[in-house]
C-alpha cells in the first residue's frame, strides 16, 4: 500500500481567519480541499472564486489547493480559479453531460483534473474517464455540509474503481470525502483509497496535526 495522504476541507474551518486556519494543517496536508457550493447543485452556499483566488495570491498559502465544486455551472465558473500545476480542479459528473470536453478546458487552465459523482450516481459511468483523469473523489456523504456521519455504501464504490485502475495502466488517485475520521478510515483505505478528505475530524479538533496523526495510527 502506498502512503495514505491527507487534504483537510477548509468547510470546518472559521473562515475569518482563513490563512491562519490552513496554516495550522500545512504540515501534515498534502492538498487544501475547498469546497465550492452555489445553494443550487447543493443546499449550502461557501465561497467561490474571489475567496479561492485571495487564498493563492496571498502567498501565504504554501500547499496545492483541490477545488470541489458542487455547483450547476462548472463550465462558467471553473475557469475563474487561478490554479497552477499542482492545484486541482474536481467537478460533479452529474453537472455536465460534456465531462471529457470539461476535462480539457480545465486543464488547459494548467491544472489538474479530478471528478466527483453523488452517492445515488452510477460509479461505472466513471471507468472511461479514469485515463483523462488525475482523481476521482468518492462521496461518503451527501455533498453539501461537514460533519455527516460517513454512509459505508461508499466502500463498493471505492473497490470498483480500485479494481478498475487497477487492470488499467493509470494511476488515478481514489480520494474519499465525507466522514471521516479515525473510526472510519480503516475500511475506506482498505478498500482502495489513496487520499482522505476531512473536514470536522480535523478542523473540530484543537490540534490540528494530532487530529491527522490519529487518523495515520487509525490505519490497517
Ligand atoms: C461535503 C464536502 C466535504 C466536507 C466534509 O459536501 O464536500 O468536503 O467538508 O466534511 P466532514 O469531513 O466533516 O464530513
Ligand atoms: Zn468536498
Amino acid at each position: 500500500m502506498s502512503e495514505i495522504v491527507f487534504a483537510p476541507s477548509i468547510l470546518s474551518a472559521d473562515f475569518g481567519r482563513l490563512v491562519q486556519e490552513i496554516e495550522s494543517v500545512e504540515e501534515v496536508a498534502d492538498s487544501i480541499h475547498v469546497d465550492v457550493m452555489d445553494g443550487h447543485f447543493v443546499p449550502n452556499i461557501t465561497i467561490g472564486p474571489l475567496v479561492s483566488n485571495s487564498l493563492k495570491r496571498s502567498n501565504r498559502v504554501n500547499t496545492p489547493l483541490s477545488i470541489h465544486l458542487m455547483i450547476d455551472d462548472p463550465w462558467k465558473y471553473g475557469p475563474e480559479f487561478e490554479v497552477d500545476s499542482e492545484d486541482m480542479i474536481l467537478f460533479h459528473r452529474e453537472a455536465t453531460d460534456r465531462p471529457f470536453e470539461l476535462f480539457d478546458r480545465l486543464r488547459g487552465l494548467g491544472c489538474k483534473v479530478g471528478i466527483s459523482q453523488k452517492p445515488a450516481s452510477p460509479v461505472d459511468e466513471i471507468f472511461p474517464m479514469l485515463e483523462e483523469l488525475d482523481e476521482v473523489l468518492v462521496m461518503g456523504v451527501e455533498p453539501g455540509f461537514g460533519g455527516q456521519e460517513f454512509n459505508p455504501e461508499a466502500i463498493e464504490r471505492i473497490e470498483a474503481l480500485e479494481r478498475r485502475i487497477r487492470e488499467s495502466s493509470h494511476d488515478t488517485v481514489i480520494s474519499v470525502d465525507g466522514g471521516m475520521s479515525p473510526s472510519t478510515i480503516g475500511p475506506v483505505v482498505r478498500a482502495g483509497a489513496d487520499k482522505i478528505v476531512a473536514g470536522s475530524a480535523i478542523f473540530g479538533k484543537e490540534d490540528r496535526v494530532q487530529a491527522v496523526r490519529d487518523m495515520e495510527d487509525a490505519l490497517p
